[in-house]
């Protein structure tokens, strides 16, 4: 294990030379990973510090990745640009992303389309250092990346990797992969799988064990059609050679558009050696319309649901849950069918989340016990052993230890104290139609069911609210509130009142 003094930067395994090139992670960039649901790439980064089994050959390399993401997307029929279209919550080009970064890419490019601010914002979200380049005319994918020229230019860089955003399933192992061979000498390494339906991908043309050339669909002979191994997209270049070949690339072609593909059989021509890695279909597949937007959603869902019963979760009828990117279930976690988790959720150790709950922003304690049919908010953190029924709504308030919310209740901007009891249709009141306010509860209060608790008011510890009660002011410790009608009882009341309407 190679040793760092406490508080120094963390930084990857690299040559001294590349230093200027890969930069120095520090503990707050890491934290920010961490923070925007990265942990993976921290993870990475702090594991190319201390893990001696990571691959050094590839560990001590630099590089650049540049991810195209100027593409219209016409056939998504949409007004959202279609790499912001999100996948387990969160947007194809920042899956991309997240990936080459924990694929240790020390700088990156992005290339969008004119006036994209906000492909440019999501960018900026994932990978804050990132440089982003406008691609002013769509005239194909080698001159997309070239879009990116003067990242390619300003400083010598061992490995490039160019990316699609419109591919989000590509994980780290894919990018890795690509840039082993980079390492043993290769001048461009592409990535092949083999199609069950090749039609529209670009044909990987084979001589023996050679690559000589990757032909575009429309630009195949009918042999060449017939090839059943297809070019996913990603490719990786020897950073020597990666400019040279781009601009070499002509557009005298079917589409006439300048094609990054052609730069294999440029390479190969100049006797740079080509390689191919495969890789499964299902890490490769692109999203063009809806339709394999919703097909990139399952192979995601299914991994993600793998991940978490791997790491001691269970999943009674995992196709029916639905996890985000960042979702974080702990050990003997136990999630009941038709469960849907939004960004931000992490969940306790032995915590239960009864059927058909909603999650979204929210930190679930140990033991604690959801649902079914409850739905937490953002901000709605819940300690140990907490429990939130039915037809419940927790919205940005803090549930202490063994605080239970059961039945039918809207909890916002609320602090319930530890061992609280709020009963049957309890509202905090927390809005007045221009501003939010608080409701605190104290420890082991007991609101009785059907109470209204109009914020700003407090509740001492240990305190009663009478059922029924609509509360305005604040409650001392130990106190009992009622706040409703007294109840008048009239005796035989009923008996002269259908005598009456008898004799109508
Ligand atoms: C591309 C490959 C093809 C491969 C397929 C895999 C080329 C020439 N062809 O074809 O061999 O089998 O992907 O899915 O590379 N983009 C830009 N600017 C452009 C053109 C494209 O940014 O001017 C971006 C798109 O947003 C997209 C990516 O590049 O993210 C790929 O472009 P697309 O037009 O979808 O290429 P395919 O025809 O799918
Ligand atoms: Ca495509």
């Amino acid at each position: 294990m190679r040793s760092r003094p406490p508080g120094a930067p963390r930084r990857l395994a690299i040559r001294p030379q590349d230093s200027a090139l890969v930069g120095q992670v520090s503990d707050e960039v890491i934290a920010k990973w961490r923070e925007i649901g990265i942990a993976a790439a921290a993870d990475r980064f702090q594991r190319h510090q201390t893990d001696p089994t990571m691959p050094d050959a590839i560990a001590s390399r630099s590089c650049l990745a540049i991810v195209l993401a100027a593409g219209e997307g016409t056939r998504m029929r949409s007004s959202l640009p279609k790499v912001l279209h999100p996948i387990a919550g969160r947007s194809m080009v920042e899956h991309v992303l997240a990936a080459v970064m924990e694929a240790g890419a020390g700088r990156i490019a992005v290339v969008v389309g004119p006036d994209r601010e906000d492909v440019a914002e999501a960018v900026r979200k994932v990978a804050p250092e990132a440089e982003i380049f406008v691609q002013r005319e769509r005239l194909g994918t080698a001159h997309a990346a070239l879009a990116a020229r003067d990242a390619l230019a300003r400083q010598p860089v061992d490995d490039v990797i160019v990316a699609f955003a419109d591919t989000p399933l590509v994980d780290v192992a894919a990018f890795s992969a690509l840039r082993a061979p980079l390492a043993e000498g290769a001048g461009i390494v592409a990535l092949g799988f083999e199609a069950a339906d090749p039609h529209g991908y670009g044909r990987l043309i084979m001589e023996r064990d050679r690559l000589i050339a990757i032909r575009e669909e429309k630009d195949a002979s009918d042999e060449e059609r017939r090839i059943r191994l297809c070019n996913a997209g990603l490719m990786a270049f020897a950073g020597a050679h990666a400019l040279s070949l781009m601009v070499s690339v002509g557009n005298e072609n079917a589409k006439g558009e300048y094609y990054l593909t052609d730069a294999v059989g440029i390479a190969a021509g100049r006797d740079l050696p080509t390689r191919v890695v495969r890789a499964p279909e299902a890490l490769v597949q692109g999203v063009n319309d809806r339709v394999q937007l919703a097909a990139a959603e399952q192979a995601m869902q299914r991994r993600l649901r793998e991940r978490a019963m791997r790491e001691g979760a269970t999943l009674i009828d995992p196709d029916t849950v639905y996890l985000s990117f960042d979702t974080q279930l702990g050990r003997d976690v136990v999630v009941e069918p038709n469960v849907f988790f939004a960004p931000g959720v992490t969940v306790g150790e032995g915590a239960v989340i009864h059927a058909f709950s909603h999650l979204e922003g929210a930190k679930v304690g140990p033991r604690a016990e959801i649902g079914p049919f409850a739905r937490l908010r953002p901000g709605a953190e819940l300690g140990r052993k907490a429990k939130v029924g039915n037809f419940v709504e927790v919205k940005k308030s803090v549930l202490g230890e063994g605080a239970k919310v059961n039945h039918l209740t809207y909890i916002g901007d609320a602090e319930v104290g530890a061992g609280a009891n709020i009963g049957a249709g309890t509202i905090t009141c927390n809005y007045d139609g221009f501003g939010k306010h608080r409701t605190m509860i104290g420890e082991g209060a007991f609101i009785g069911s059907n109470s209204s608790l109009v914020a700003p008011v407090s509740i001492g510890a240990g305190a009663y609210v009478g059922s029924g009660s609509v509360v305005t002011k604040d409650v001392p410790a130990d106190a009992l509130a009622l706040a409703r009608g007294r109840q008048t009882v009239i005796k035989d009341w009923a008996v002269g009142f259908r005598e009456k309407n008898a004799k109508k």
